[in-house]
């Protein structure tokens, strides 16, 4: 599929059928994380696959009335090495001035983004839909207790992966049709800001 044809269809979706999703596939779309870019190619990105039915009723209880998330026959949870950027601008090639550099910006949440957003491209290229979707700071225990995620890795989102079923219901009370898309010029400045 052209990248213009992804990006048309690209939206999130909040309804699934129940077809299981074929490993082949779940595997070629989580492993677009090794063409993510990352600094320093820290590669601190870390996923989580799930589809067994237990776990994600099991993630639909925690998470409470996201009904949504329990019916994706996939999801992805996208979770960050915060240690392995640290580790990676300690080596000598990284210091300035024998020292760790000062984080403009925590780069590690900037490139599990980046890493999102190709699940969500390449899910759309198999031929599946695919939403996304926080967990909330006081769900994130229990999420991270059920998974057995480890405490060095935070979990920045999850990402559904399924045939869309119909979520008209459900869209129409969502922040892409309850906010206007801002036009261009709010988001895009040329040459100098004003
Ligand atoms: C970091 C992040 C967290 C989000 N969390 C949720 C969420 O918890 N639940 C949800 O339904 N959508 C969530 N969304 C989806 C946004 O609401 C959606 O991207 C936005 O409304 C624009 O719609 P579109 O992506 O369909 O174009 C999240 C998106 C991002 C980037």
């Amino acid at each position: 599929m052209e990248l213009t044809e992804i990006l048309a269809r690209r939206r999130m979706v909040r309804a699934y059928r129940p077809d299981p999703v074929p490993h082949d596939a779940i595997e070629r779309i989580v492993s677009t994380v090794r063409r993510a870019p990352s600094a320093g190619f820290s590669q601190g990105q870390r996923l989580l696959v799930v589809t067994e039915q237990p776990t994600r009723d099991a993630i639909g209880d925690i998470l409470g009335d996201r009904q949504w998330v329990g019916e994706a026959p996939v999801l992805v949870v996208v979770g960050v090495r915060e240690d392995d950027y640290h580790e990676r601008y300690t080596k000598p090639d990284k210091l300035v001035e024998g020292r760790e550099i000062e984080w403009p910006v925590p780069y590690w949440h900037f490139d599990a983004g980046a890493a999102a957003m190709l699940i969500l491209l390449a899910a759309i290229d198999e031929g599946y839909a695919a939403g996304l979707f926080g967990v909330f700071a006081e769900a994130m225990e229990p999420f991270k207790e059920l998974l057995h995620i480890p405490s060095d890795v935070a979990v920045t989102c999850c990402i559904t992966i399924g045939k869309a079923a119909d979520d008209s219901s459900w869209d129409a009370l969502t922040s892409r049709l309850t906010q206007a898309r801002r036009p261009v010029d709010d988001l895009v400045h040329w040459e100098r800001w004003d």
